[in-house]
């Protein structure tokens, strides 16, 4: 029996539960959410969908009662506000703070060994909140950015190929903020080839600012952040540790030293299983992503500053 839990039934947390159900990972979901009711409509609404589709997780909703989560193997957390048109993730510090500490710490209570996702936003500064507040060990707690980010950078570069965007290797690392992303332009490659060899700079340049902003760029064009696929992306870490996939993902990780950088949570490729982030993997980087490694590190350390 897998079980996880996802904090907070808004459009990305319903999304998440969705796909969970959608493509079968685990046995049984729960969606919980303070707002009375929003966690059992969205729940009966997908179940009444699993039905259509012959699917068989189990998925219950439920207002703010935790006991309910209770042995979870993962807990996907998406609590708080999203970000408006116009905002950065970095303002909705303030009010997303104080609500990721309260769910960390009811989660904690009834499933006490749970691998945690953070989805909230800022996205590497509630991981490392999660993980000043827990006290957890490093490997349990994941989160989710460059799973996403990564996905944005392989659309954009599908579009520029017109390719199955599912032929595309690409990473994000860095941030997940507007200005700290560092799409891997250097390492992208199409079944193989490297992209530069397809694509001209100017285009692969280009390709990388829209990946920086692909958050706002939806934001704008939605009037609230994105969902589908930040919903499906945590989703997609979820599988990878319920399922013990052994993927590579770029997540948000506590760094101890790897790339030259310590006491924070920033995106780098790690392997996902079993036990969450069984490995960073490191590699060298050149003189120029080094430096927008440091930058980008600087960027969400400052953002950090704010949590005292
Ligand atoms: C985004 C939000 C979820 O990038 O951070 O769409």
């Amino acid at each position: 029996m897998s079980k996880v839990t996802v904090v907070g039934a808004g459009n990305v947390g319903a999304t998440c539960a969705n796909v969970l159900v959608t493509t079968g990972v685990a046995d049984e979901v729960v969606l919980i959410d303070i707002k009375e009711g929003l966690s059992e409509g969205k729940a009966m609404d997908i179940m009444q969908t699993a039905n259509i589709l012959n699917l068989n997780t189990r998925l219950t909703g439920v207002t703010n009662d935790y006991e309910k989560t209770a042995g979870s193997d993962v807990v996907v957390i998406t609590s708080g506000i999203p970000r408006k048109p116009g905002m950065t993730r970095e303002e909705l510090i303030g009010v997303n703070a104080g609500i990721v500490k309260s769910v960390t710490d009811n989660v904690l209570k009834y499933s006490p060994d749970a691998i945690i996702i953070c989805v909230s936003n800022p996205m590497d500064t509630m991981t490392y909140l999660i993980h000043k507040t827990s006290g957890l060990p490093k490997n349990r707690i994941i989160g989710m950015g460059g799973a996403l980010d990564s996905a944005r950078f392989k659309f954009y570069l599908s579009q520029a190929l017109n390719a199955n965007p599912n032929e595309i290797e690409g990473i994000v690392i860095g941030g997940h903020g507007d200005t700290t992303m560092i799409p891997l332009t250097r390492y992208a490659a199409y079944r193989g080839i490297p992209v530069s060899e397809l694509i001209d700079a100017e285009t692969l340049k280009k390709i990388a600012a829209d990946t920086m902003v692909g958050g706002a760029t939806l934001t704008g064009l939605l009037g609230t952040s994105a969902w589908y696929a930040p919903g499906a992306a945590a989703a997609q870490v979820a599988a990878a540790v319920i399922h013990d996939q052994k993927k590579m993902i770029t997540c948000s990780a506590l760094l101890e030293g790897e790339y030259g950088e310590k006491d924070l949570c920033i995106g780098v490729p790690c392997i996902l299983g079993r036990n969450g982030i069984e490995k960073v993997v490191e590699f060298d980087l050149n003189d120029e992503e080094k430096e927008l490694f440091a930058k980008s590190a600087a960027a969400v350390h400052g953002t950090n500053a704010a949590l005292a």
